[in-house]
């Protein structure tokens, strides 16, 4: 059954059509990629599931219901939580801090007991009272990530979670997030533009390209669709 289900949502910018007609599918307790080139609609999506930003077409369904009556601060008591492209983090604070103020924000209440927890499970418990900003960069990305998970979500939206981080830090990564899906039951819909890790861990890939879905299907036929290479290379030139 689909976990999350976006039916012909269009979102216009003034003159911008950010998001034509976009539908797919994440099932539950899938990887699901979402791809496409710079400015493809990625990060809409995820405001639009979130409910940062309205449709001006188009329905999200959650489990079966709409969003749409949903607001942005009650999306994370749904069980939807998600990571920011940019780091998020309050730099002065400390990592546990910043866990606990993260889920407050996001309309869960969290003990200090809950977020050690959540900080043992990610590999983070020895750094929880460290000043987030002084943490390596690929550590604070899991901060970020640790945030999210504080608030026991059904699905995880990540947005770049491998921006910036060196190869070995991506592969960690690609391993966490399998161990997220397998050992928490979580669906993951996993916005990258590193390649080599989205059709590792995903089973299915979504592609947008200005704000169109052009392909979707397995990596395999994602990676060999004209439509997709097309954009690729034209993003490139
Ligand atoms: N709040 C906004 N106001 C105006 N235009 C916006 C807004 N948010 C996004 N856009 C536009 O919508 C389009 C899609 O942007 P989006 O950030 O979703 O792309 P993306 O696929 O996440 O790109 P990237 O890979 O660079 O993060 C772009 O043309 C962008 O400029
Ligand atoms: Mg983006």
């Amino acid at each position: 059954m689909a976990l999350l289900s976006v039916r012909d949502v269009t979102l216009r910018f003034g003159g911008i059509v950010a998001l034509d007609e976009v539908s797919f599918t994440v099932a539950a307790g899938t990887i699901t990629g979402l791809i496409g080139p710079n400015g493809a609609g990625k990060t809409t999506v995820f405001n639009v599931v979130t409910r940062l930003y309205r449709p001006d077409e188009g329905d999200v369904l959650f489990e079966g219901e709409s969003l749409l009556r949903t607001p942005a601060h009650r999306i994370v008591r749904r069980g939807i939580a998600r990571t920011f492209q940019n780091l998020n983090l309050f730099r002065t604070m400390s990592v546990l801090e910043n866990v606990l103020v993260g889920a407050h924000a996001r309309g869960r209440r969290v003990g200090a007991r809950e977020a050690l927890d959540t900080l043992d499970y990610v590999g983070l418990a020895d750094v929880a009272a460290r000043p987030a900003s002084a943490l390596p960069y690929g550590t604070q990305k899991r901060v970020e990530i640790a945030r999210a998970l504080v608030a026991k979500p059904r699905l995880l939206l990540l947005d770049e979670p491998a921006g910036g981080l060196n190869h070995e830090e991506v592969d960690e990564l690609g391993v966490f997030v399998q161990r997220l899906r397998d050992e928490l039951g979580l669906t993951v819909l996993l916005v990258e533009h590193h390649m080599g890790l989205v059709m590792r861990i995903s089973e299915h890939v979504n592609v947008l390209s200005f704000g169109r879905k052009i392909a979707d299907g397995t990596p395999e036929q994602v990676q060999a669709d004209d439509a997709v290479i097309e954009a690729y290379l034209g993003a490139d030139a």
